[in-house]
């Protein structure tokens, strides 16, 4: 499969930044025969303003489990999917930190998301508590179990939260553990993409899209500067 390079903008952009941001990585993708599938996770308020960007797909950051109704603040993944949306993260460490949001929320939001066309970006990952316990393979085994629907199209994406923002990156070679026990779980596994996100950066992309079973990139920080994120484009 081609490699899957999402960039994550979080809170990040004033609107005519993001505007210029999408449109100089259209221009850079040209007609779309890139060894790589990119997609963008601007803040949902601007989706309406990318509704004409392919080559380059959109991605939303979050979205509710149900279709509709009195949830204030919310989005739902059918607004997604109108405002031309083909993804959207769900179970961001953010999300489950700060908004307190379980793997089997997680699994109702991914299962909505399937539900209305789009692929959810299913995301787990350790804190560094767990990892320097080196409890993160029956921590992020329990979130596989929990989070990931039975049967559908969706991406993993593997984000230890003590690499996230950090400048911290995983080892290669924590990297290539963790990908293939992640592989080892899940269902129709050949057909699952398999992301690696925390601090990924120009410097260490090309390392980390060429460990075994590292099918793309989730990509925060990096991913609101121009040269930088086409720069990780390019390693895959
Ligand atoms: P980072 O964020 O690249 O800024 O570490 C990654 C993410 O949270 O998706």
């Amino acid at each position: 499969m081609k490699k899957l390079i999402v960039g994550n903008w979080k809170m990040n952009t004033a609107r005519a930044e993001a505007k210029a941001l999408a449109q100089g990585l259209r221009t850079n993708l040209g007609s779309g025969n890139a060894a790589f599938d990119m997609v963008i996770c601007p803040p949902a308020v601007w989706l309406a303003d990318m509704a004409d960007i392919a080559p380059l797909s959109l991605g939303a950051q979050d979205c509710h489990e149900a279709d509709k109704g009195a949830f204030t603040g919310n989005i739902a993944a059918p607004m997604l999917k109108e405002l031309g949306c083909s993804h959207v993260i769900v179970g961001h460490s953010e999300r489950r930190q700060h908004h307190g949001e379980s793997s089997a929320l997680v699994k109702a939001k991914a299962e909505n998301a399937m539900r209305h066309g789009l692929v959810p970006i299913i995301c787990v990952g350790e804190g560094e508590a767990d990892r320097t316990a080196g409890r993160h393979e029956q921590v992020v085994g329990q979130q596989l179990v929990e989070s990931l629907p039975s049967s559908g199209v969706y991406v993993v994406a593997y984000e230890p939260i003590w690499a996230i923002g950090t400048g911290k990156t995983a080892t290669a070679e924590d990297v290539r553990a963790m990908h293939a026990f992640i592989r080892n779980r899940i269902d129709h596994a050949d057909k699952v993409a398999i992301l690696y996100g925390g601090s990924v950066k120009a410097g260490n992309a090309r390392e980390i899209l060429h460990t075994d079973n590292v099918d793309g990139v989730l990509v925060g920080g990096a991913s609101l500067s121009l040269e930088e994120f086409w720069a990780i484009a390019q390693a895959a």
